[in-house]
């Protein structure tokens, strides 16, 4: 007789009835004892952490197959949906991280791996201390190395947009600032595009800069405002959200990834304020915090100023990063 207590590692048995020695194994295969007998069968997995993570993983899959019990030909449309993922993948397409993305699994593992010090404390952080700006997903469309820019470029080559500042400083949690942190910023054009998904009318590399911060840790730079956009529904991903009545859309936004020396590299969006489906981004990537004004300026001084003529946008926000460690 062998006892299974779910999570407790069963008691070996003498001799069972029918002359064998009943390990957890597919000696005896039953509903009660099946996720036993895989963890069981991990159990000289010299690694403690693949260890860890496979008997978790086959105890909430047979969990989820227990409470749900799917049909044969319901497991059939998974595998089928799950091989039809895989073969949508390529050099450029990634569909399981948008899958990953849908599921709001990669906004789950991007928090819980940036999770900041100070955030759920109680009375926030201590005085002189910043909350370090706030993590997102990276998103599929990071592919083309970042032109280098100076200062004030724009990122824009086509013209055909709203004209938009953005800029800000980069500073320490304890309020240094970093002068020379890099910034990575891509974006979608008014149209919704990125360069890569419209060869014909962006250049390569539109949208796109890598920037070094000033003396003083500030950057800044011209470009247009950017459109909200569908993800990408010509794979199994749209199918699901076709099937479950999801909207594809994400809300207008930048792209960053900023790096200083010392410093936890930060990727992380700013989200246009007021933009459609902020409140219903497909990847469930949006934050408050970086939710951020594009307040328009109709001022030809303040234009002249940012090197341009008639109204415009700005957009103006810090970006604190965390000490390493
Ligand atoms: C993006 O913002 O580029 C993105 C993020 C997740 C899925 C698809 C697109
Ligand atoms: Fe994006």
């Amino acid at each position: 007789m062998r006892v299974f207590v779910p999570g407790v590692a069963p008691v070996a048995s003498p001799v069972g009835a029918a002359g064998l020695r009943l390990s957890a194994m597919a000696t005896d295969f039953t509903e009660e004892t099946a996720a036993d007998a895989v963890v069981e069968s991990f159990a000289n997995t010299p690694d403690p952490r693949l260890r860890e993570l496979l008997t978790s993983l086959v105890r909430h899959l047979h969990a989820f197959v227990r409470e749900t019990e799917p049909t044969i030909a319901e497991w059939e449309r998974a595998i089928e949906f799950l091989t039809a993922t895989g073969q949508k993948c390529d050099d450029e397409r990634q569909e399981f991280i948008l899958l990953s993305d849908v599921l709001g699994i990669s906004m789950l593992l991007e928090t819980i791996n940036n999770r900041t010090s100070d955030r759920g404390s109680l009375g926030g952080p201590p005085p002189q201390t910043k909350t370090a700006t706030e993590s997102t997903v990276l998103g599929p469309f990071h592919v083309v190395k970042s032109p280098r820019r100076e200062l004030g470029d724009t990122i824009d080559s086509v013209g055909t947009g709203t004209p938009c500042v953005v800029r800000g400083r980069v500073l320490s949690a304890d309020g240094t600032l970093l002068p020379g942190a890099e910034l990575d910023v891509w974006q979608a054009n008014e149209q919704g595009f990125y360069d890569v998904q419209q060869p014909d009318v962006q250049p390569r590399g539109n949208g796109r800069g890598l920037f070094t911060a000033g003396k003083d840790g500030a950057f800044s730079f011209r470009t247009v405002v950017p459109s909200h956009y569908p993800i990408p529904t010509d794979g199994p991903v749209g199918t699901l959200l076709n099937a479950t009545n999801r909207l594809p859309y994400r809300p207008a936004h930048i792209h960053f990834i900023v790096t200083a020396p010392g410093h936890r590299a930060l990727t992380t969006h700013i989200f246009v304020a007021g933009s459609p489906y902020i409140e219903s981004d497909a990847v469930f990537a949006v934050k408050k915090s970086l939710i951020t004004e594009f307040t328009p300026v109709d001022d030809p001084e303040q234009a002249a100023q940012y090197g341009l003529s008639g109204s415009f946008c700005i957009s103006s926000f810090d970006i604190i990063l965390q000490p390493a460690g």
